[in-house]
């Protein structure tokens, strides 16, 4: 058994391999989880996304109603390329629109937009 210490160190990696993709899918909740709150500052903050502006979001404090209140966004957005479209470029789907195109005129950046997308997607 010459070759067993090499034997022993290709179980090892496949047993930290293993190890590895057990923790995986909570190192990605926990990602996902940051990204929500990220994407809740983002869009409360008063000089950046400032939706408050014109929405009522839950724990929002002194929220317009220049546009519809945000809730229940995965029921009214299946499809979650349709709500980030409406971030990015408003006036796409509505050209009256007086929502802000945070995208399309890099008022927010696109990690920005994905944070915020992530976060109307828990409401
Ligand atoms: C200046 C006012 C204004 C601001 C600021 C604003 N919106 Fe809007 N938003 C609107 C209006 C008005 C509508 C109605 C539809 C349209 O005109 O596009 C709307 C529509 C929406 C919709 C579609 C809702 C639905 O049910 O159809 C979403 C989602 C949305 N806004 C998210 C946001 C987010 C997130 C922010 C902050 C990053 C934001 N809005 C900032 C005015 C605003």
């Amino acid at each position: 058994m010459r070759n067993f210490p090499v034997l022993a160190a290709k179980a090892a990696s496949v047993a930290v391999l293993l190890g590895a993709i057990g923790i995986l899918p909570a190192v990605a909740q926990a990602a996902d989880t940051d990204l929500v709150k990220q994407g809740k500052e983002l869009a409360f903050d008063r000089k950046l996304g400032n939706c408050l502006a014109c929405h009522q979001i839950e724990d929002g404090v002194s929220p317009g109603d220049i546009g519809p209140p945000l809730f229940a966004m995965k029921a009214r957005f299946p499809n979650k390329s349709d709500l980030r479209a409406q971030l990015w470029n408003p006036t796409k789907s509505n050209p009256e629109s007086r929502m802000p195109p945070f995208g399309e005129y890099e008022i927010l950046s696109a990690d920005q937009v994905d944070a915020i997308v992530e976060y109307l997607y828990t409401l």
